[in-house]
């Protein structure tokens, strides 16, 4: 797929690049080292338009497609991969998910907020006992007639300490397995919703992750989004983007390491001659260069094909099993690339190994992209130019 970036595109590319070099990389190493949520920084996020970049204008978005914000989370994460996944969440779990499935008066009463970063939104699936298997939700929305009763507690939460609207997947007919799942908006400030403790994370540090435990909450009819029973399909396809958006991100990871290894070894050097000219070093660069391209096609090629209106699924899983096992293997090799100031926080290289791995559990695990993948090879669905002209089911 060749991509022609409009100018609009390339000056969003633009707007983000030179935000994040502005003002996220000062400070994003205390940030990371310290675990402190970049409140002021994703103020301004919200301010400049990224975090509701694909919500229509009329619900105070951007009015963007897939591929701008693709392009945005791609500058934000080659800096700062904490406030990437907290753009991606609010972005294409939850304003998406709002946009795509809920009622108008739940689109009105919450996109113009969430758009503009006056609240954040959180995509509450995952369990202590339910993750990559999704259908086993143990949190439960008793059907009281005019309102559901919520108890169930939810883990790995992002944006869970700070996100003031909830989009909580429930179980309410457990007879009916996946088919009786609800999805319900439950805000923060509603009696019985519980923060837990922040979780002291590996990497994405400074993002904020929580557990929240829902205890006899009651939410309104009116809250749910969908049919009865619409829930799981409501994650499926939520997810779907949201793997386009945690693929950006990896890209964005392996980009920004390949871009400071680029310079430190032109600079950097030994036996006489910039490392960059022992081949040693080059062919590394190169293997990164070479995959990173790879990476940003599949993930390019995904989000086309979601605003070409077209069947994105096995796109967004390939797009994000291939960026992220490509930023985790390239940020290995630029810490090796820096040597010793590669094993040091001040060079950057370090947290972004560390910021990598995440990429390949989030969203759905790398074998979970595989099973999605599989499961559509041996359903014939092969993977080739007729495929882009199947329209979305
Ligand atoms: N779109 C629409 N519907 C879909 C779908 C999709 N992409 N994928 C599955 N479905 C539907 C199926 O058609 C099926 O519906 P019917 O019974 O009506 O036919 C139903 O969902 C169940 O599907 P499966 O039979 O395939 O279910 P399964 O249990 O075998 O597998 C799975 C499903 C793909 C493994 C799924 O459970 C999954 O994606 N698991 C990973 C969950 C995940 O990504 N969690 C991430 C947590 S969120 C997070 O990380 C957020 C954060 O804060 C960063």
């Amino acid at each position: 797929m060749i991509v022609q970036l409009t100018e609009e595109q390339q000056a969003i590319k633009q707007a983000a690049r030179d935000f994040a070099q502005t003002v996220l990389l000062p400070g994003v190493i205390e940030r990371d080292r310290d675990m402190i949520y970049p409140e002021k920084e994703i103020k301004q996020m919200g301010e400049m338009g990224f975090l509701g970049m694909m919500v229509e204008p009329h619900y105070g978005g951007g009015g963007m497609d897939t591929l701008s914000y693709v392009l945005a989370m791609e500058e934000i994460a080659k800096v700062d991969a904490s406030a990437a996944v907290i753009m991606s969440v609010n972005n294409s779990l939850v304003c998406y998910g709002i946009q795509a499935y809920a009622s108008e008066e739940i689109k009105q009463k919450y996109l113009p907020k969430l758009s503009t970063g006056e609240w954040l939104g959180c995509f509450c699936l995952s369990e202590p006992e339910a993750g990559s298997d999704a259908t086993s939700q143990k949190t439960q929305a008793e059907d009281k007639s005019d309102y559901y009763l919520v108890n169930g507690t939810k883990n790995w939460i992002t944006n869970g300490g700070k996100a003031k609207l909830h989009l909580v997947i429930a179980q309410t007919h457990p007879e009916l397995a996946h088919k009786g799942i609800n999805v319900l908006c439950v805000e923060s400030d509603q009696a019985g919703v519980v923060i837990g403790g922040k979780e002291d994370k590996l990497g994405i540090r400074s993002s904020d992750t929580h557990s929240i435990m829902y205890s006899d909450v009651k939410v309104d009819k009116s809250q749910r989004i969908g049919d009865d029973g619409f829930g799981f399909r409501f994650a499926m396809k939520t997810l779907d983007g949201g793997r386009i958006g945690i693929a950006a991100q990896a890209l964005g990871i392996a980009a920004g390491a390949y871009e400071l290894s680029l310079a430190y070894a032109k600079q950097r050097e030994a036996f006489g001659k910039p490392i960059a000219q022992h081949q040693a070093i080059a062919f590394k660069l190169a293997d990164m260069a070479t995959e990173i391209e790879a990476a940003r096609q599949l993930v390019y090629h995904a989000a086309y094909l979601k605003d070409q209106g077209k069947d994105y699924a096995r796109a967004a899983a390939m797009a994000k099993v291939f960026a992220s096992e490509v930023a985790m293997k390239h940020t290995v090799e630029a810490v090796q690339v820096h040597g010793g100031y590669g094993y040091v926080r001040e060079y950057h290289v370090e947290r972004m190994m560390r910021d990598a791995k995440i990429t390949q559990i989030y969203e759905g695990t790398s074998e979970i992209q595989r099973l999605v993948i599989s499961r559509a090879v041996l359903n014939g669905q092969l993977y080739d130019p007729i495929f882009i002209t199947q329209d979305k089911s």
